[in-house]
C-alpha cells in the first residue's frame, strides 16, 4: 500500500505539534492528505504550524492547553471524538532538560514527569476509552527514547517517565490489542530538533561528540524519526503491536558491545595480533 493512500482522509491527534519533532509530523500528515489536531501550550508556535502551508491552513487544528490538565484535555478531547472518526494518536509532547540528580527539586522532577508520562496517559485515555466505547479501530505511536531501556545519568526525571511510557506501551498493546487498538512506539537516540536541542545539548562539542561516537557518525534527523513514526502509525504496520523500533543508528549498541570500542585501536596493533597468532 502506497503511503498517501495509507494517509488520505484520515484524522490523527499529534500532541506537541507546535514544534520539533511534532510540528514535522503534522505538516507531513497534512501532505500526505489527512487532517491533524493538536493540544499545546504555546498558541504563536501552534499558529505557525499551521501556517506552514496550503494544506496545513486547510487541515491543521488546535487548542492551547497543557497536557498536564486532564479536565483541559478531556473537555477538547470529547469535543474532538464526538464529531471526528480519529485514526490514530501520536504521544509527542515532552519535556526535558540536563541535570545532575541532586540539583533537583521534587517540582522539577514532577514537573518532566507530570508532561510525558500523566499528560501522555491523559490523552490516551480519553482515546482509548472513545474507540473501545466506539468500537473503533486505531493506532498509537509513543516517542520514547533509548534510554527508557537503559537509563541515562543527567536526565533521570525523563528516563522514569520515559520508561513509564515504555510499560504502558508493552502492557496497552496486549490489553487494547484484542479491542483493534495497536499500540507502538519508537525510541530515538540524540536526533536535532529545535527543543530538545535548546534544553539537551549543553554545548557544540557535546554535539560532536555525540555524533563521532554513532556507528553511522551522525545524529540522527527529524526526516528519520517521520519515517518510521509514520510506518508504525498506518495499515502498512498492522501486523505490528506492542513493538518499539530503535531509530539511534545503533548508538546504544556502540555502548553496550562489550569490545565495540576497540575500533578505536590503530591498523598496527592489529597487524601485530596476527603476526604474534601466527607465531604462536
Ligand atoms: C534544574 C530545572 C531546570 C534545569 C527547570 N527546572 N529547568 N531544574 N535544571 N535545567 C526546575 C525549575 O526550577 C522548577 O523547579 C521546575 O523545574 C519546573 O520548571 P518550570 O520552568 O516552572 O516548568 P515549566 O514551565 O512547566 O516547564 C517544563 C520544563 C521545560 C520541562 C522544565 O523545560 C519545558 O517546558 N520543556 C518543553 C520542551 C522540551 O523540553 N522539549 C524537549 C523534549 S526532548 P522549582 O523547584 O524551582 O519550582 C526529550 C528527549 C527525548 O524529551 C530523548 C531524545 C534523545
Amino acid at each position: 500500500m502506497g503511503v498517501e493512500s495509507e494517509f488520505k482522509g484520515k484524522s490523527y491527534i499529534v500532541t506537541g505539534a507546535g514544534s520539533g519533532l511534532g510540528r514535522d509530523l503534522a505538516l507531513n500528515l497534512c501532505n500526505l492528505g489527512a487532517s491533524v489536531y493538536s493540544i499545546g501550550r504555546r498558541e504563536e508556535q501552534l499558529r505557525e504550524t499551521q501556517n506552514l502551508n496550503e494544506n496545513t491552513k486547510k487541515s491543521f487544528n488546535y487548542t492551547v492547553c497543557d497536557i498536564r490538565d486532564y479536565h483541559e484535555v478531556d473537555l477538547y478531547l470529547n469535543g474532538i471524538m464526538e464529531n471526528n472518526i480519529i485514526d490514530g494518536l501520536i504521544n509527542n509532547a515532552a519535556g526535558n532538560f540536563i541535570a545532575r540528580t541532586q540539583d533537583l527539586s521534587i517540582n522539577a522532577f514532577k514537573s518532566v514527569i507530570d508532561i510525558v508520562l500523566l499528560g501522555s496517559i491523559n490523552v490516551m485515555l480519553n482515546i482509548g476509552k472513545s474507540w473501545i466505547k466506539q468500537g473503533k479501530k486505531g493506532s498509537i505511536v509513543n516517542i520514547l527514547t533509548t534510554y527508557a531501556d537503559t537509563g541515562s545519568a543527567y536526565v533521570v526525571p525523563s528516563a522514569a517517565a520515559k520508561g513509564g511510557m515504555r510499560a504502558i506501551t508493552r502492557s496497552l498493546a496486549v490489553e487494547w490489542g484484542h479491542k483493534g487498538i495497536r499500540v507502538n512506539g519508537v525510541a530515538p537516540g540524540p536526533f536535532k530538533t529545535e527543543g530538545a536541542w535548546n534544553n539537551l545539548m549543553p554545548s557544540e562539542d557535546v554535539e560532536t561528540f555525540m555524533a563521532g561516537r554513532n556507528p553511522m557518525g551522525r545524529l540522527g534527523t527529524v526526516k528519520d524519526m517521520v519515517n518510521a513514526i509514520l510506518f508504525l502509525l498506518g495499515d502498512n504496520a498492522s501486523f505490528i503491536n506492542g513493538e518499539i523500533i530503535t531509530v539511534d543508528g545503533g548508538e546504544w549498541l556502540e555502548g553496550a558491545g562489550e569490545f565495540n570500542q576497540i575500533r578505536q585501536m590503530g591498523d598496527d596493533i592489529w597487524e601485530m595480533m596476527k603476526t604474534r597468532r601466527k607465531k604462536e
